[in-house]
């Protein structure tokens, strides 16, 4: 039986069903998958028995897995190194977080707006997010269509943000959540980068904004201008007519393109409830400045 693409919304997220993601894929349900991701950005699989492994597997057909997490694994550990990101309000030894642990003041960071790895030279294309244990009340994810409100923009504003590139850094984004605490580590391996404002999908040759907390400076543009360009940017994406929140599920599978999606996980009181969940991120094929044929232009002054 072929798989079952099941829209949601008329063409942000879609549900996928009748398929088993722990088995291998047949080439036609995997290019079914494919054709519905590049036209959704959001696909959700319900009722998945996921193993890391069969994780691992699925995730591994979109492109090269991301190994290095962003906190230095000495400084923090978790539950777990290298191709999973740990999101969970659990410590390396699977009990709820401290208080004012580090893993939770940096996680604080996950309720801003923002899309996966745009603070790294080389951004992502798609996370791939497995729900082991849900919480009964809040601990939503919301996403929000980069596409639908770049095409929702006045054609002024469109000609103003033509080839615009942003500088992205995590350092930005977690100040604002309150965490300041990098370490020489990670600031070393952590600076500012370059991304495009406005980039073109491939794949179905839509265009999208590319904003997130990430985003800081435009370059060309006095600091606080383009601060102001970017909230304003923001706001415009995440009004409600862009915006899908997903009530997640034991043991679902729900992936999002990076590149023209932002997302942020609602609150909900993680000193009392365990939620469990593991993360797979995948590279894109390079810089979104060198895939627009811009040359990233020079560091902005710090
Ligand atoms: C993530 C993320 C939000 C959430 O996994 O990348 O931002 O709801 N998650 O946990
Ligand atoms: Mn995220």
């Amino acid at each position: 039986m072929p798989i079952t693409v099941m829209p949601v919304t008329p063409d942000f997220v879609a549900e996928i069903g009748d398929v088993d993601l722990s088995l291998p894929l047949s080439g036609a349900d995997l290019e079914a998958i494919r054709q519905a991701f590049w036209k959704y950005a959001v696909l959700v699989f319900p009722q998945q028995q996921l193993t890391t492994d069969q994780q691992l597997a699925f995730s591994g057909h979109w492109g090269p897995v991301e190994k290095e997490r962003t906190l230095d694994p000495k400084a923090t550990p978790t539950r777990f190194s290298g191709a999973f990101a740990d999101i969970s309000n659990l410590n390396a030894a699977g009990e709820i977080w401290g208080e004012d642990s580090r893993q939770r003041m940096y996680k604080a960071g996950n309720k801003l707006w923002h899309t996966d790895s745009s603070f790294k030279r080389l951004p992502s294309l798609c996370s791939l997010l497995y729900a082991e244990t849900v919480v009964p009340i809040g601990g939503h994810t919301e996403f929000a269509d980069q596409r639908a409100a770049y095409d929702a923009l006045p054609e002024a504003m469109k000609k103003k943000l033509e080839g615009l590139v942003a500088e992205h850094w995590i350092a930005t984004s977690r100040r604002r959540s309150g965490f300041h605490e990098f370490n020489e580590d990670e600031r070393k391996r952590l600076p500012p980068v370059p991304q495009m404002l406005v980039r073109l999908i491939p794949q179905n040759r839509r265009k999208s904004l590319f904003v997130a907390s990430h985003a800081g400076r435009i370059w060309g543009m006095p600091d606080d201008e383009g601060r102001a360009l970017i909230d304003e940017l923001i706001a415009h994406v995440t009004q409600r007519q862009f915006v899908y929140t997903h009530r997640w599920r034991a043991n679902e599978l729900v992936m999002w393109d990076n590149r023209c999606t932002m997302h942020r996980g609602t609150d909900f009181d993680d000193l009392r409830w365990v939620r469990v969940m593991r993360r797979v991120t995948i590279s894109d094929v390079a810089n979104s400045c060198e895939q627009a044929g811009v040359a990233p232009p020079e560091a902005l002054p710090a």
